[in-house]
């Protein structure tokens, strides 16, 4: 088997929260990753689910560099994503793309969108000068926009249109992995499924691995084919996505799919019981407080993801049996 595209080894990424006023300096910690393993394959099409705060973004950041781990490794392949030298940074900034939630802040307002394209083909000098204009024509039209919008600006593109430019802008770098942080998000419903067929289809033909964060379970399992939930900085449940959906393991899986079952409702913050805060993580198993499960093992150990079947983890103590 090849190496994995990511590995992320028990990689933890704390926060240091200062007290507010001269009478309060204290610092506390706020862990916002704690234990997170996840080995990423190539042409892999990964949701992040969690309820917000769990942890998602965070996690991105780390995969992409942006930040790093407090504890733990994020491998790329098998380089350690800390140790990149320049010239593998410049690789790993060509191979691995990122789409931001906010598509629209993320573009120069007073470039054309004909600009945002060529910008990162001259980067990374992936053509002559005289290809640009064909490779920015053709990256266009990959994401079903007409020509004529190369010369527009973003500010005169709707909202579903500017999330493609960004989806082209991604592309134009011929990326192997492709990031993106509720990419969907706030779009209406049909502009929605528009933008999630164009990735879907992006993602079989051109075998580009996928790490899609969304609150959103029907999108999850639209877009991808596997599932990690994240609850208080940890996976509690991961495997492939069908199997998560029809017989989640996890009781915190379970909840959330009882609470949402439907495509187009996004995940809110309202199941029962109290999330405990992530400065002050509780002993033993993290979602205690609110599992209808619970027992008396589950307050003193705190459970690791392990292996259930093939390609199937849980980290629960006593893990939901069929129902
Ligand atoms: N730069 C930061 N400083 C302090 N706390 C942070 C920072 N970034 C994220 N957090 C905290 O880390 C936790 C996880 O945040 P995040 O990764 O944004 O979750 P999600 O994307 O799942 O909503 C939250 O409790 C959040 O408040
Ligand atoms: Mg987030």
């Amino acid at each position: 088997m090849q190496d994995p595209v990511f590995s992320l080894l028990d990689v933890e990424r704390s926060y240091e929260l200062r007290g507010s006023g001269w009478f309060n300096r204290s610092s506390r910690q706020l862990k916002a990753l704690d234990g997170v393993r996840l080995e990423l394959q190539r042409g892999d099409t990964l949701a992040l689910v969690g309820e917000s705060g769990s942890g998602k973004s965070t996690l991105i950041r780390l995969m992409l560099g942006l930040e790093p781990a407090s504890d733990g490794r994020v491998l790329y392949g098998q380089r350690d994503l800390a140790q990149l030298d320049a010239a593998e940074r410049k690789r790993f900034a060509r191979e691995v793309a990122f789409i931001y939630q906010n598509a629209r802040g993320s573009m120069n307002p007073r470039m054309r969108i004909a600009d945002i394209l060529a910008e990162p083909i001259r980067l990374h000098g992936l053509c002559a000068e005289h290809e640009i204009a064909a490779r920015v024509a053709a990256l266009l039209d990959r994401v079903g926009l007409p020509a004529g919008l190369l010369q527009r600006f973003p500010g005169e593109l709707s909202g579903g249109q500017v999330r493609r430019v960004a989806i082209a802008r991604a592309l134009a770098a011929e990326p192997e992995v492709i990031m993106a942080d509720e990419s969907v998000a706030g779009l209406d419903v049909s502009v929605q499924a528009q933008v999630l067929n164009l990735l879907r289809d992006l993602c079989r033909e051109s075998g580009i691995t996928l790490v899609f964060i969304t609150h959103d379970l029907g999108v999850a399992s639209y877009l991808c084919d596997k599932i990690a939930v994240l609850y208080l900085g940890r996976i509690v449940e991961q495997g492939p996505t069908d199997a998560i959906l029809n017989t989640p393991r996890h009781p915190y899986t379970r909840a959330l799919l009882q609470a949402f079952p439907r495509f187009d409702v996004p995940l809110k913050a309202s199941l029962s019981g109290e999330i405990p805060s992530p400065v002050n993580l509780p002993q033993g198993c993290r979602f205690a407080g609110r599992c209808p499960q619970v027992q008396a093992a589950c307050r003193a150990t705190d459970p690791s993801l392990t292996a259930l079947e093939a390609d199937r983890q849980v980290a629960c103590l006593f893990p939901v049996t069929a129902a």
